[in-house]
């Protein structure tokens, strides 16, 4: 019998890349239970997608979580070549501690016949959340436009209101496909966009990692210790102090509708400009009257209460581990 709670749940697909923040947004998911996983698809960009496939695999072992299901995905974009973000979250995609190998199996369908089959079986719209490069979704929506009214929303991390990382103007997941991204905006769906401009605020501070220290057991301080490896990246890279810890900003607006303040724009990706590919131009001030607002843009984050949540449901995850060796 279905668990009649379940129904208030949010039904979620994760698209992503792991990749340091992406691991903290499944943790996220996992430990919310407002959210009901139906199942991750991998893809490449912070590493091949076979890192990204078996990193998913890793931490689904670690949280105790091996029976959502996993679907590998695209090795490369829709047009062009595959970047690689090892350069940022390391030889793997996700190094650093130590992490359990993979406790299941991939399912025998790749990212977009899994995605269609998981929406097309849903018996509620499902949310797509997206924290790497868009290829899988975008090709889902191009091959099969007919699930279109059964994605709620798109909620994807990229993009930026602001500066780039990966290029000067571009951020690294929109660079790494802006076709297919172009496609999702295209397509009729509901979009959320969590760019650069948001995610710089979800600083993992020296206290906020003291805090993932306390949280008991495997848990807490894998997270710290990740947060150790992505940091020295980004003060090498970007000189910053603490490491902006992006994809979990996505789950987090799907827990708390106060966490994330929006803006509706017109957004668009650049596909042709010569140092400009994959930057997101999004018209906060309506300087291209035609265009409609297309994207609910994420612009302020409650920063603490974006904290509580992440370190609310480490703690979820850690006593349920806890509870299970006993
Ligand atoms: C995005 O790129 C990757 O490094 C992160 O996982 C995040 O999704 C930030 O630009
Ligand atoms: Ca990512």
């Amino acid at each position: 019998m279905t668990d009649p709670a379940s129904h208030r749940q949010i039904p979620v697909l994760l698209d992503c890349d792991p990749g340091h923040d992406d691991a903290v947004a499944i943790l996220l998911a996992l430990g919310s239970p407002q959210v009901r996983l139906l199942g991750i698809s991998s893809c490449f960009g912070n590493c091949s997608v076979e890192d990204a496939t078996r990193n998913i695999q890793r931490v689904l072992a670690l949280a105790g979580h091996a029976e959502i299901p996993v679907a590998t995905g695209a090795a490369g974009p829709l047009l062009g070549d595959a970047a690689l973000g090892n350069y940022v979250h390391g030889a793997s995609g996700l190094d650093g501690p130590p992490l359990p190998d993979p406790a299941a199996d991939v399912v025998a369908e790749d990212a977009v016949g899994f995605l269609r089959r998981m929406l097309v079986e849903s018996d509620s719209p499902v949310t797509v959340v997206v924290t790497g490069p868009m290829t899988n979704v975008g090709r889902l929506l191009r091959d099969h436009p007919e699930v279109a009214p059964r994605i709620a929303e798109v909620v994807f991390m990229g993009g930026s209101t602001e500066r780039g990382n990966h290029t000067p103007t571009a951020e690294f997941n929109t660079y790494a496909d802006p076709d297919a991204l172009d496609l999702v905006l295209r397509a009729d769906v509901p979009v959320r966009m969590v760019g650069l401009n948001l995610t710089h605020q979800a600083l993992a501070t020296p206290d906020v990692v003291k805090q993932m220290l306390a949280v008991p057991g495997v848990i807490g301080q894998t997270c710290a210790a990740w947060m150790g490896f992505f940091g020295d990246s980004y003060e090498r890279l970007w000189e910053f102090s603490s490491p902006p810890v992006h994809d979990p900003c996505t789950i987090a607006a799907l827990l708390d509708p106060d966490v994330i303040e929006w803006r509706e724009a017109f957004v668009a990706v650049e596909l042709d400009g010569r140092w400009t590919r994959g930057t997101t131009v999004v018209d906060l001030h309506r300087r291209y009257p035609d265009q409609s607002p297309n994207v609910r843009v994420a612009m302020r984050l409650e920063v603490d209460r974006y904290w509580d949540l992440v370190l609310a449901a480490l703690e979820r995850l850690s006593d349920r581990l806890a509870g299970a060796d006993r």
